[in-house]
This record gives C-alpha cells, structure tokens and sequence, in this order.
C-alpha cells in the first residue's frame, strides 16, 4: 500500500512541501498526497480536502480521516494549539511539535528563557505587562530598541525603532489588553535563518537561507512575513552552519528535552550576524516561509523517509542530499500587503510558465483562489517564484525572468532579493 501524506497548510511553503514530496516519488516509494485545506495550485497536485474550520481540531479531524501515514504541519497557530498531540494521542506520526514545545515561537518569554537555561546568545530583552513601565523603559531608548509582542502575531508583531519617540510609539501600537511586550536592544548585522530537522533528541541542520522580511528593496518598509529568501547565503560557510547547530539549536532541543518537551519537526533559529557573534532573534517551531521555498527547491533526495524519520524519533542515519547550486525565492504579493491585502485581483501568465517549470523552477501557490473561474488573489502573499541557478545572479536572472511573464493588478514584489550575495 502506498504511504499517505497529508500536508497541513495553504500557503507557498506548503505548496513546496508538496512539489518537493512529489519529485521525491520519482526516487522512492510510491505515495498518496492528500493537503488539508491546500489552495488552487497545490490542488493540481495533491487531493486537497476542505476541513470543518481552520482550528487545530477541525485540522486534526480532517487529517485523522485520511488514516494518513504521516502528517506534516506548516504553520505554527495549529501547532501552538495542540494539533501535534492529538495526532500523537491517534498513534498517527506528525511531522511538527507539541503544544509545549511549540511555545519557542508562540511566547518570545518563554523562548528567552530556555536560551538562558542553554546558555543561547540572544539579543537582550526586558519583559512587561504593563503598559505604562514598558513606555518609561522606551522612553528611556535614545539610540534604539525593539519592541515585540509576546505571542504569535504573523511576522507582524515586532517592531524596530530608531530613537525613544518610536519605541513609545510602538508599544501604544503593539500594545493590548492582557499583552505582554518586549522591549529588546537593538542589533545590527545580516540576518540568516538556520533551521534544524529534529526527532526529539538528534538534529540535522538544513541548509542555511537568507529572508528578506522589509517590503521595500534595500531594507526598507514595514516588516512582513517575508518577501524572498535566498539559499544558501554567500556569507554562511557549512562551518558557520556547523557552530549554530552546536551553539544554539542542540543546546535549545536539549533544554526542552530536558523539560519533558522534546522538540520534534523544524527548529527555526532566526539570527543576527553582530560583531560579537551570532545572536538569536527568534525562534520558529516550524519551516520558514519564503526560507522553504529555496530549502526544498535544493533537496536532491526524498523528503518522506527524512520527515517519517523526524516524527519517529529516527532520524540519526538520515543523510539528506542537496544540491550545491543556490536557490533564490522572491515573494509577489498583493496590493496594500501587509497591512490591509487586496482580493479578487486577476493573475495571469501562470499557465505559459507551467510548461517551464521543473526541477529547477517552482511557481507556487499562496494567498490565490478561483472566482467565476478565474484565479485570483486572495491573501497578502499570493505567489513565490523559487529558482535555481549555478549561483546567485542566474538563479536571480531566472526568478526574475519568470515573475516577467506573470502579473496582478497591484503586485508588489522586491526587484533585490539576493542582489547583495556575491
Ligand atoms: P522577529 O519576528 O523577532 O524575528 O523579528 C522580525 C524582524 O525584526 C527580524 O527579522 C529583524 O529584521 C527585526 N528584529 C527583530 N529583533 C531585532 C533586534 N533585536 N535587533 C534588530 N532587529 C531585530
Ligand atoms: N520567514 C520568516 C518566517 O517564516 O517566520
């Protein structure tokens, strides 16, 4: 019987999920992909089944249904909620962690505190719940801060300000009832994300990527969700990988290890560059978006024994393959994102790209729905073009080359993804 793999998950990242599992069929066992809700691109590739919500039970009912032999999980509200163990409870292998594990992404508190238990070199933060001390702290930040929201928030909790007037200004912003806030000094360097695939004890690190999460070219705009991604970074040597994965990600899975709450699935270290060091930013409990999109666009083996292994406490021995070419993923999203995305704008060219997507080019689906037949945006991030090339500048030229070819009323997109890698 082939193996069953349910996807949870409608975005971008998820539709890599699915392509990367799909080209994997061709060099492994045979298999059934079933994605829970998906989108209209995913579904010309997988059954894509509608659950009852978009809660973690609702999710976890409609993948219990499929009697799935695995079931990866996208994106971190349903984690945060449970979904990992209720599917656990049912026996039925999850790529993804428990509720208590998925608190390194969903309390920025809690996260601090495990990386001060692992002795994790992360950038300073002081916690508050009350509004008026966090606006006399920031009042006190003449040469910049950081001020977060302590819980999940999409990409769009955290915001960074250059002198005090900001910071008050964004803790009135960020601030609500029962919130907690952090007010976090300010680094500066590159950025890079490093995630590890993790059973629960034993780590492999993925290759290393580069988000770009400002909306404006050269850094510039509000944060996103992230708005391209490159891999792997000119400036991350395997070594520098090799120190992360020993410095912060295994002291992390150890600390929570340690607590009871094995971390198994995709641990995200967000970092900065300083001149001190590495610094951890923050923690994901899952793959990045738009990091997966170039991740898997280089993954040359199959990822469903990789990810069965993760989810049963198998995965010393794994050997993922990757290839040594660089993968660049630039996000086009729609008009007014992030603050307030347009829908039911018509996207065209998707269908002349199709017969030039490959192995090497993925034009994948995120925030698109059909209407009166058509395909539309529906969300702020609506498609990422993913390419490889022998390095960054072809894999630019190709990525480039297709997003000429597609188009969308009001489609933003950053002309400089990767543009600084050498
Ligand atoms: P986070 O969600 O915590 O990763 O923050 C989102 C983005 O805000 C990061 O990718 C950085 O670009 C920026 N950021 C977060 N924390 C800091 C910090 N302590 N210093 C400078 N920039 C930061
Ligand atoms: N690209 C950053 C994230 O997935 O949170």
């Amino acid at each position: 019987m082939a193996a069953k793999v349910v996807v949870i998950g409608s975005g971008a990242r998820e539709h890599a999920l699915v392509r990367a599992l799909l080209q994997g069929a061709a060099v492994g066992e045979p298999r059934e992909l079933v994605c829970v809700p998906g989108n209209p691109g995913i579904a010309r590739e997988a059954r894509c089944v509608q659950p009852r919500g978009n809660d973690a039970q609702a999710l976890a009912d409609a993948a219990l249904a499929e009697s799935p032999s695995l079931v990866i999980v996208g994106p971190e509200a349903p984690l945060a909620d449970g979904l990992a163990d209720r599917l656990t409870a049912e026996r039925v292998p999850c790529f993804g962690p428990s509720a208590k594990a998925a608190r390194i992404e969903a309390s920025k508190a809690f996260a601090k505190e495990i990386m001060r238990e692992a002795g994790v070199a992360a950038a300073e933060a002081v916690l508050f719940d009350e509004r008026d001390a966090a606006r006399a702290h920031a009042r006190s930040q003449k040469h910049g801060c950081v001020v977060k929201l302590d819980g999940l928030a999409a990409g769009k909790g955290v915001v960074v300000c250059d002198d005090a007037a900001q910071a008050v200004a964004a803790v009135d912003e960020l601030w609500r009832p029962g919130a907690r806030l952090l007010v976090e000094e300010r680094l500066s360097g590159p950025e890079l994300s490093v995630i590890a695939l993790c059973d629960g004890e034993t780590l492999i690190a993925l290759p290393p990527a580069r988000d770009h999460k400002r909306l404006l070219d050269l850094d510039r705009g509000p944060n996103t969700g992230g708005m391209g991604a490159v891999s792997p970074p000119s400036d991350a040597p395997p070594a520098l990988v090799e120190s992360i994965l020993e410095t912060v990600l295994r002291p992390t899975a150890r600390a929570l290890a340690e607590r009871k709450m094995p971390f198994v699935g995709a641990l995200y270290a967000g970092l900065m560059m300083t001149p001190q060091g590495p610094r951890v930013l923050e923690f994901n409990c899952r793959l990045g978006d738009p990091e997966a999109q170039a991740i898997l666009l280089r993954l040359r083996s199959d990822p469903l024994p990789l990810f069965l292994a993760a989810a049963q406490g198998r995965l010393t021995g794994q050997r993922p393959v990757w290839d040594s070419r660089t993968a660049v993923a630039v996000v086009l999203a729609a008009h007014g994102y992030p603050g307030h995305p347009r829908a039911l704008d018509e996207i065209a060219g998707l269908d002349t790209l199709r017969e030039v997507e490959g192995e090497d080019l993925w034009i994948l689906h995120a925030g698109t729905r059909l209407h009166d037949g058509k395909l539309v945006t529906s969300g702020g991030r609506v498609l990422t073009v993913a390419a490889l090339g022998a390095g960054p500048s072809q894999a630019r030229a190709r990525a480039y080359g297709a997003i000429a070819r597609l188009g969308f009323r009001g489609m933003q997109f950053r002309q400089d993804i990767a543009a600084r890698e050498a």
